[in-house]
């Protein structure tokens, strides 16, 4: 009897378990695909409707049959984070089109090997910083390549630097594991030179709360995606902040927040949160 409930248990924990790069790929391959496409049949056939969490833009539910997947983007940069752990991803990309720019950051959450829940950062001109000329061309030039086994650092460690940096907006106290040189894309704008001395400890606000943070981590490239909302007055707004960790400390950050439904007085954007 024990022997059997022992069994029944390894064989439930395989069954959870049981998520693996290759698939994740696969399915940001064909979450790609779609957004190239237009066509979203593929990519919802691989939706997992028994534990269905919901199809989300900018956090509000939305409907994928008339969503941004259904409008045929040329994709000019992409890359993407895989958890195994969590059976989750995260794929940021790039729309290089003179007319009608885009920067997505997309977490797709999986349950029985297939996905659950679409959560999608949509930023476009008006935007926080937004400035696609920015992006096209520094993050090409950063290195958020796999990083040697015995160099990585835990899940823990990666998830504490994400958390000290998002805490420090409502925590002047907080210590933060500073990178040196740390460099932040913030929409689309570079802090930094490429100095050994660039410090991403510049320009952080006061009193936002960076709240309901959504975690998808990739120990072999040392990074993490936070999606979260982005404190303040107006409610708090659709936001991605992703790290990429190296030997415990910070070294790129890249954030994408949608505020271009924030009305503005004459104040500074910043003043508003
Ligand atoms: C889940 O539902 C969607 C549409 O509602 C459908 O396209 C898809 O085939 C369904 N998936 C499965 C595995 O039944
Ligand atoms: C995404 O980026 C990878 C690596 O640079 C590239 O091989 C692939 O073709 C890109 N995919 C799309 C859809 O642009
Ligand atoms: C956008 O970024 C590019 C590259 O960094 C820069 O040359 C340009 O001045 C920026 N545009 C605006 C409007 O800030
Ligand atoms: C930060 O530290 C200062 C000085 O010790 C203290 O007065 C303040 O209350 C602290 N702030 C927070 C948010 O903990
Ligand atoms: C970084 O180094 C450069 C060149 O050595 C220097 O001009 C600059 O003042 C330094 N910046 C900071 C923030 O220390």
């Amino acid at each position: 009897m024990f022997r059997l409930l022992l069994s029944t248990i390894a064989l439930a924990a395989t069954a959870v378990s049981h998520c693996t790069r290759p698939g994740l790929t696969e399915a940001v391959d064909e979450y790609l695909s779609a957004q190239q496409s237009g066509q979203v049949s593929a990519f919802k056939a691989r939706f997992d409707n028994s534990t269905w969490l919901g199809y989300f833009e900018n956090t509000k539910k939305a409907d994928v049959d008339t969503g941004i997947l259904t409008h045929p983007l040329v994709i000019s940069y992409n890359r993407s984070l895989y958890d195994t752990t969590a059976c989750a991803t995260f794929t940021e990309f790039y729309v290089n089109d003179l007319n009608a720019p885009y920067v997505i950051g997309t977490q797709l959450r999986f349950a029985n090997h297939r996905i659950n829940k679409v959560d999608t950062i949509i930023t476009k001109p008006g935007d926080w910083l937004f400035n696609i000329t920015g992006n096209m061309y520094y993050a090409p030039k950063e290195n958020w390549g796999t990083i040697p086994e015995e160099k990585r650092d835990s899940r823990d460690t990666i998830k504490k630097a994400a958390d000290a940096y998002c805490d420090l907006f409502n925590n002047p106290n907080i210590t933060v594991p500073w990178g040196a040189p740390c460099n932040r894309l913030e929409g689309g704008l570079y802090g930094g030179k490429g100095l050994p001395n660039d410090t991403c400890n510049a320009g952080v606000p006061s009193g936002i709360d960076m709240r309901n943070r959504r975690y998808v981590i990739d120990e072999t490239v040392g990074a993490v995606d936070v999606m979260l909302d982005f404190g303040g007055k107006s409610g708090g707004l659709p936001d991605s902040h992703e790290f990429r960790v190296e030997g415990g400390k910070i070294r790129y950050v890249h954030t994408m927040t949608d505020d271009a439904n924030v009305v503005r007085s004459c104040t500074s954007r910043r003043d508003e949160f």
